[in-house]
């Protein structure tokens, strides 16, 4: 690590998008308006006022679209169409309209890579012969055979795996009933892979792209960046094995909830999963996704220059992620290597600096994310014994985190991914101090993960859990009561989702909502998301000790284990710690675990 000053990222942009703060609503867990359990979109209009007074520039909404659910949403059904449980096409656009109205811009999921099994075309795939138009909209190949020369085609036609755990193949019969072709899905057997090459289904994907921005959505949030082109002939990987490695099922294998669809075709595999970023793999960042970038970015600009998009794609290192984001692609990409450096000033540092300067290089603003629906809330990570770790969900016989400890770090690293140039993205429910579900039983479990990993895998459901509104009432609010009733919650809540309820917190000093609140308007008014960073004199990560310059603005962040004293000629003017405001000008020392925003005095 240099201890020269990190590259000035002052983003040259103007658009909004350049600085902005984004909210991270995952639509089946954020609010229900009508009583039956599950978020939805007149329950996301209801709550726009909450997040127009929490400061946020935009909303991005998970996948909302008809869909048979088997992946929260990310196995889509159909790309134009809400799905009912979350309302219509005409809720859509009245939210659209009162979140402009609030100022506040709208990006929506894009989940390209796969469809759901009940799209369409998947099913005229099913129902059409091998070699069919219908089928080369997907991936069906042959099997290998089992016995050489045979023509069983009995073995997968390669050896990869699913992100989720298991083969990432699946059979079909034939239409004589004997067992045919084999089509891929890199997620669930419920989520095919689209065949990329194909110009029919490139056309298509345009064909959404306008008709989202025809309706007036800001952006777009696309899923699976990294997928969709694969390597010519399929190879086989040797990454696999250690893809595999260490996440073998140790706890019996669950049984899927009710119909859901997932573990059937593969029920005598061993059951093993990937972690999120892998070494290069042929279906992984391969350099034709570009192409499909480059031609996304011309559809976006038929609509001038203020609509955008922000890659999910899980490659490092960061000079890979920032191909993404050249000047005729994606405007954003998710800063995973911030994500996953966890509760250290040396890992920290590195994310800081690396994304900075490979952001740079081709001239795009940063982005810095704590948590999403995919990983296991920051509040928890950091409680952990070691607040690097990176589980893939928490049970109850796993380690339990230390909640006050790690909601201390989680204020504090907040205020740090706040204070650097770029965009912010916020998770819902983190500006509560939401902790993660870490003893969620296992007959409550949704995500295909668990049950394709046989449980190897806990999964995401204990970040999906729905928002606590308030403390008082059955399912602590999230759902609206028609008529005095409403179902449960989806998901069920822990207990300790009651102190944290929103209106518990809401003009309560020191709580965490407030602390959002006020380093939100704190980075608006010292315009810290169009800074440039660079090393403070203290900086000393070795020691703990994160220190950086933005503007007029110092910022410390304690990870070490002894106090930091507050450079002389600065006073705290907003502190991660519960102390009330008076207190911090007096403040001479940072204690361990806070993060600090200094100004000259
Ligand atoms: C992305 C989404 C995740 C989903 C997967 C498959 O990683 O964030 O939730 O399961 O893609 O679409």
């Amino acid at each position: 690590m240099s201890n020269l000053s990190v590259p000035a990222a002052a983003p040259a942009r103007s658009e909004w998008w350049a600085d902005a703060v984004v909210y991270q609503i995952y639509p089946r867990s954020f609010a229900d308006g009508n009583g039956d359990g599950m978020g939805d979109l007149r329950g996301i209009v209801a709550r726009l006022p909450y997040l127009e007074r929490l400061g946020v520039d935009a909303i991005w909404l998970s996948p909302f679209y008809k869909s048979p659910q088997a992946d929260g949403g990310y196995d889509v059904a159909d790309y134009r169409q809400v799905d009912p449980l979350f309302g219509s096409l005409a809720d859509f656009d009245a939210m659209l309209q009162d979140a402009h109205s609030r100022g506040m811009k709208v990006i929506v999921d894009l989940v390209p890579n796969h469809t759901s099994d009940e799209h369409v075309w998947f099913q005229a795939a099913l129902a059409s012969p091998p070699g069919s138009p219908e089928r080369e909209r997907y991936i069906f190949r042959p099997g290998r055979d089992e016995i050489p020369g045979s023509g069983d085609g009995n073995r997968a036609p390669n050896n990869w795996r699913s992100i989720f755990g298991g083969p990432a193949w699946s059979r079909i019969p034939a239409a004589d009933g004997s067992p045919g072709d084999w089509y891929l899905h890199l997620f669930d057997t419920k989520q095919p892979d689209l065949n990329w090459e194909n110009p029919e289904v490139q056309e298509e994907m345009r064909s959404v792209l306008r008709f989202w921005l025809d309706r007036g959505v800001d952006g777009f949030r696309v899923d699976v960046a990294h997928g969709m082109v694969k390597e010519k002939g399929l190879p086989d990987w040797d990454g696999v094995a250690a893809m595999v490695e260490g996440t073998a099922g140790t706890r019996p294998g669950p049984t899927p909830p009710g119909d859901a669809p997932g573990a059937h075709t593969d029920a005598e595999e061993p059951h093993r999963a990937v972690s999120p970023v892998y070494p290069p793999s042929p279906f992984f960042d391969q350099d034709g996704v570009h192409e499909i970038y480059r031609d996304w970015h011309r559809v976006l600009a038929e609509y001038g220059s203020d609509r955008m998009m922000v890659a999910e794609a899980w490659v490092e290192p960061a000079e890979r992620l920032a191909l993404y984001v050249r000047p005729d692609e994606m405007q954003q990409a998710f800063n995973f290597d911030f994500l996953l450096a966890g509760w250290d000033a040396e890992r920290l540092a590195e994310a800081v600096e690396a994304s900075l300067a490979a952001a740079a290089s081709v001239g795009a603003p940063c982005t810095w994310v704590l948590s999403n629906h995919d990983t296991v809330r920051h509040p928890t990570r950091f409680g952990l014994s070691d607040p690097t770790a990176f589980p893939k969900g928490i049970a109850a016989d796993d380690e339990q985190p230390d909640a006050a400890l790690g909601l201390a770090r989680a204020r504090a690293a907040t205020l740090v991914s706040l204070a650097l140039p770029g965009s912010a993205y916020l998770y819902q429910g983190e500006e509560l101090g939401l902790p993660e579900h870490t003893t969620l039983p296992a007959a409550a479990r949704q995500d295909p993960t668990f049950f394709r990993t046989r449980g190897a895998e806990t999964g995401r459901d204990g970040c999906r859990v729905p928002l606590p509104w308030s403390g008082d009432l059955p399912g602590y609010g999230f759902s609206d009561r028609l008529n005095g009733q409403a179902a449960q919650p989806w998901l069920p809540q822990p207990e300790s989702f009651g102190p944290l309820a929103a209106d518990r917190q809401d003009g309560v000093e020191g709580s965490t909502l407030e602390l959002y609140r006020a380093a939100l308007a704190f980075r608006f008014a010292h315009k810290l998301g169009r800074g440039a960073v660079s090393w403070a004199d203290v900086h000393a990560p070795d020691s703990g000790l994160l220190a950086f310059h933005n503007g007029d603005v110092l910022v410390l962040a304690n990870m070490g284990f002894a106090s930091a004293p507050v450079p002389e000629g600065y006073a705290v003017a907003l502190s991660s710690g519960p102390e009330p405001a008076e207190e911090w000008t007096a403040m001479r020392e940072v204690p361990v675990d806070y993060a600090v925003y200094l100004l000259r005095k």
